[in-house]
Order: structure tokens, then C-alpha cells, then sequence
């Protein structure tokens, strides 16, 4: 941005209105026409002036959305403009520390010393001027790397409900993964998580290498989504200064509550589930904000939870259409003990025939055909009502249902390597293909025999067919 573009948007700091009224949860000023987005300073007896927002207008009144608690404030309180245009203060002294939504040290060591400045609310980068995504950021995580490969600049949702394993996985990508930097938001946690993540979770190794971002679910809807919007800001920063960044998000869906928060209380009509349009319109300009320019990239991973494993709770449906992948964590395979519990049939990485090689994309076709085989026979087989020989798949899912465990199973502790993970892949398809047929076959499992123990790959090397052996 030139210093003209810079200046535009910033309007005289002399604007003064007084406090007439509280609306809801917001503190309404008259004589106050700062614009949505400005940041004001409310004047209060007895203690520092408290900053607020501006959310919206009502009549003549302007609405301010309070950073903390309006205790204090009375009707005549002054209100003055602190900021048209929020920005914050960046550089690489941020790494390895813990920031608030202001970009504020908050883990008790001294504030560093930071040199650049970005903006809260950067556009993100033109279609036409993004590079296309053709190189796998390998994450160290076997699962993701081998059957979901994720590309460098790649947005991915992480779909679950609560307690499932969102964090642990989010733990390992940022331990693991080949990117340069992590810059991790943690929205809305409750408090108590945020020590758990950090000290469990993330580590001193991963820390070290991090930006972490917090603001927890007692803060003001304002910080939490301001939250989102640095992590988002500090990403882009790293990415400008050419570095490889893994944007981590906790959670999608409690940015989205916040943002209701906020639209409800400017008075906007609520739609499904309360949710209101700001909300559909905020959470594509946060997601377009990842992905690849021409002088580094960010890689984005975004939790969304799914209450009562409902797909189509209103900000998981809008969010899958804005990502160019899901992975699907599974309360069953987690209540078995499998982490990390993704289901992989339900799963897809849309970028991944783009970015790995045709050898490595078969076999991960043939590994889903595998596992799609098994899941659809798993009822009778857990009754012992499947008798071995009706489908030659299925007996071979059950053959090498160890070795395909060991294959998706990976404990917190475990760094799985690239070029591991692909050996790994190519020798349990091996053992696919070299599966022998048990009891005398069927007719229609005679052909799924052939299909089996071919050489080649399934005829169609296609998302199409990605998708039809993933249908969920
Ligand atoms: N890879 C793993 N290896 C072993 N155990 C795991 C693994 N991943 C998760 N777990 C177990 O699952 C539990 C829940 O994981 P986690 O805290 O990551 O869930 P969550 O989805 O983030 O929960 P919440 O919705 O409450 O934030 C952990 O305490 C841990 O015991
Ligand atoms: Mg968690």
C-alpha cells in the first residue's frame, strides 16, 4: 500500500460525541459519526476510559460494541475517536510468543519489540495474482500427508464435534509440519484450554517456531473476532517476507458466534440458527486471506465444530463450500482409540491430484477403495455375519486391517516423514494387490478380484472418482 492509499481512510482523531444511551449489549453515542470498523475511547469516573468499537448506527445514534465491561459508563460520558483504521504491530520478535486480539504479549515475558505495522482488515491477495497451488506442504501427520495430501497455500476445514481430537491434531501440524512459521488463533476456548493447548499440545518445540494468538470465550465478541483477524494479519506479514506459513484455526464456528454476537446486537435480522448475514459475509473474507502469492504462501487448517455430528449446521455448510478440502474427525474411531480419528472415506483434499504424483494418488485411491469396502461391511462383520469370500475387497480390508491401522494410527508423539509416509502407502497397496482371494469367489466378486489385484490404477485417475470412493 502507497502512502495515499495509507491516508485515505484515516479520518481527523478529532471526533467527539457524548454517551445517551445503552442498547442491548452496546453503548449508543450522539454527535459521533465515526465510521464501522473505528475504534473509540469512552470516558469514565473512576477508572481508564474503556474502548469500544463501532458496530453499526441506529437513527442518529452511533453503536459501540465495549472491548471490556461497561461498568462505569453513565449517560454524558464522553466519546472520543481513537483509530479510523486498526492496525497492529508486527515483526519476527512475535515468534515463540502468546499475543491478545491487540497483539498485546499476554504469556508474562516482556512485550517484544516489533518494527512493521499490518492491518486488521487487509484485502486479501486478487485471484488473477495467485500463483496455483502445485507443491505438497508436508505436515508430518501420515494420514494427511499420505491420503490427504495438502498443498502449499491449500485452505482445509477440520470438521468435528467436541473433544474428538481437534486439538491434539492442531499440535502436531504445527510441530511437524515443514512450514517456516505457525500463526495459531485460539478462539473462544475457554480459559483453562488455552495452558492445556500450549503446554500439551504445542510444546516448547512447536511454541518456538509459533505465534499464538488467544482470546478466550469470556472476552468481547469484538476481541474474538479481532483475534481471527490478527492471526490472519500476522500470517500475511510472514508470508510477505517470502516464508512458507501454517495458518492454524480454533474454531471457525466460535469466530462465527462472535461475529452473531456482534450483528445482533447492530441489529441485524437473525437467519438459520440465529446466525445473521454478517456472519456468511465475514467468514469468506477471513478464509480468502490464505493461499498462495507470489512471495510466499499460507496454508490454512480450520476447526469447525459439528454438534451432533450434523453436517449441516448452518456455518459447517458454508464453510465446506469456501475451503478447498475436509477432513472429518470421527467420534467412533476416537471411542475406539484410534487417533488421530479421521475418518478418511468422509475426507477429501480437492488440490491433492494437483500436487502429488500419479503413483502416489492411485495408491491413495486404492487405499480409500479399500477402506470404503470395509466401511460399508463393517456392521456384518462386527455380527460375524459376513462370510468371507462374498467380496474380495472386504476380505482383503480384513487381511490387512492391522497393517492399515498402523498405517492411519499415529500417537501426539510421533514425526512422520514424507518420504516415510509414502514408502509406507506403496507397500501396504503392494500388499493389496498382493492379497490372494480366500473361498471360492462369486461371480460379481470375480471381477472386483481382478479390479484388485491389477497392476495399474482404477480407470479413472479423476477427483470425480476421488469423490465416489469417498461418498459419504
Ligand atoms: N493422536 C492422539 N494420540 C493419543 N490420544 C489422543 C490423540 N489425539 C487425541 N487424543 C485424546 O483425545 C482427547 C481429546 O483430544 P482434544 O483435546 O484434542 O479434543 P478436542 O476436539 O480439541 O476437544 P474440544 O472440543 O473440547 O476442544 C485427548 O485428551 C487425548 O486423550
Ligand atoms: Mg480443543
Amino acid at each position: 500500500m502507497d502512502w495515499m492509499e495509507q491516508l485515505q481512510p484515516i479520518m481527523p482523531a478529532e471526533m467527539r460525541g457524548t454517551v445517551v444511551q445503552t442498547v442491548g449489549i452496546t453503548v449508543a453515542a450522539a454527535g459521533f459519526p465515526a465510521p464501522v470498523g473505528a475504534v473509540a475511547e469512552i470516558e469514565r469516573q473512576g477508572s481508564a476510559p474503556l474502548r469500544a468499537e463501532v458496530v453499526g448506527f441506529k437513527n442518529d445514534l452511533t453503536l459501540l460494541f465495549p472491548y471490556g465491561d461497561r461498568l462505569g459508563v453513565r449517560r454524558g460520558n464522553l466519546v472520543r475517536l481513537a483509530r479510523t483504521v486498526r492496525w497492529l504491530r508486527v515483526g519476527p520478535g512475535l515468534l515463540g510468543r502468546v499475543v491478545n486480539a491487540e497483539g498485546l504479549a499476554v504469556d508474562g515475558k516482556p512485550q517484544p519489540l516489533l518494527t512493521d505495522r499490518v492491518y486488521y482488515d487487509a484485502a486479501p491477495p486478487h485471484p488473477c495474482s495467485r500463483p496455483r497451488i502445485d507443491e505438497p506442504l508436508p505436515t508430518g501427520v501420515r494420514v494427511i500427508d499420505g491420503l490427504l495430501t495438502c498443498g502449499k497455500g491449500q485452505r482445509l476445514g477440520i470438521f468435528s464435534a467436541a473433544g474428538v481430537g481437534k486439538s491434539v491434531l492442531l499440535g502436531m501440524l504445527a510441530k511437524y509440519t515443514a512450514a517456516d512459521v505457525n500463526v495459531i488463533a485460539l478462539i473462544g476456548e475457554r480459559g483453562r484450554e488455552v495452558n492445556d493447548f500450549l503446554e500439551r499440545d504445542l510444546g516448547p518445540q512447536g511454541l518456538a517456531k509459533s505465534v499464538v494468538v488467544v482470546a478466550t470465550s469470556n472476552e468481547p465478541a469484538v476481541l474474538r473476532v479481532q483475534a481471527a483477524m490478527a492471526a490472519a494479519a500476522v500470517a500475511e506479514y510472514f508470508r510477505d517476507q517470502g516464508k512458507d506459513v501454517l495458518l492454524l484455526m480454533d474454531s471457525l464456528t466460535r469466530f462465527a458466534l462472535a461475529q452473531r454476537e456482534i450483528g445482533l446486537a447492530a441489529g441485524e435480522p437473525p437467519t438459520t440458527k440465529g446466525y445473521t448475514p454478517s456472519v456468511f459475509a465475514l467468514l469468506p473474507r477471513l478464509v480468502e486471506r490464505a493461499g498462495r502469492s507470489s512471495a510466499g504462501a499460507i496454508t490454512g487448517f480450520y476447526t469447525v465444530l459439528v454438534e451432533g455430528d450434523d453436517p449441516n449446521e448452518p456455518v459447517a455448510d458454508a464453510v465446506r463450500g469456501l475451503l478447498d478440502g475436509h477432513i472429518w474427525l470421527s467420534r467412533k474411531l476416537a471411542g475406539k482409540g484410534h487417533f488421530p480419528a479421521v475418518d478418511v472415506t468422509a475426507s477429501l483434499s480437492r488440490l491433492m491430484p494437483d500436487i502429488v504424483s500419479r503413483e502416489h494418488n492411485q495408491a491413495a485411491l486404492r487405499l480409500r477403495e479399500l477402506l470404503a469396502a470395509y466401511r460399508d461391511h463393517e456392521d456384518l462383520i462386527s455380527i460375524g455375519a459376513y462370510h468371507r469370500g462374498s467380496n474380495l475387497l472386504v476380505d482383503a480390508a480384513m487381511n490387512l486391517r492391522q497393517e492399515t491401522d498402523q498405517f492411519l494410527r499415529q500417537d501426539m508423539s510421533e514425526h512422520a516423514e514424507f518420504s516415510r509416509t509414502l514408502a509406507g502407502l506403496r507397500n501396504l497397496v503392494e500388499h493389496i494387490a498382493g492379497t490372494s482371494p480366500t473361498a471360492s469367489p462369486s461371480p460379481e466378486s470375480q471381477g472386483q478380484g481382478k479390479a484388485l489385484a491389477r497392476s495399474g490404477p482404477p480407470a479413472a485417475n479423476n477427483m470425480a472418482n476421488n469423490t465416489r470412493l469417498s461418498g459419504r
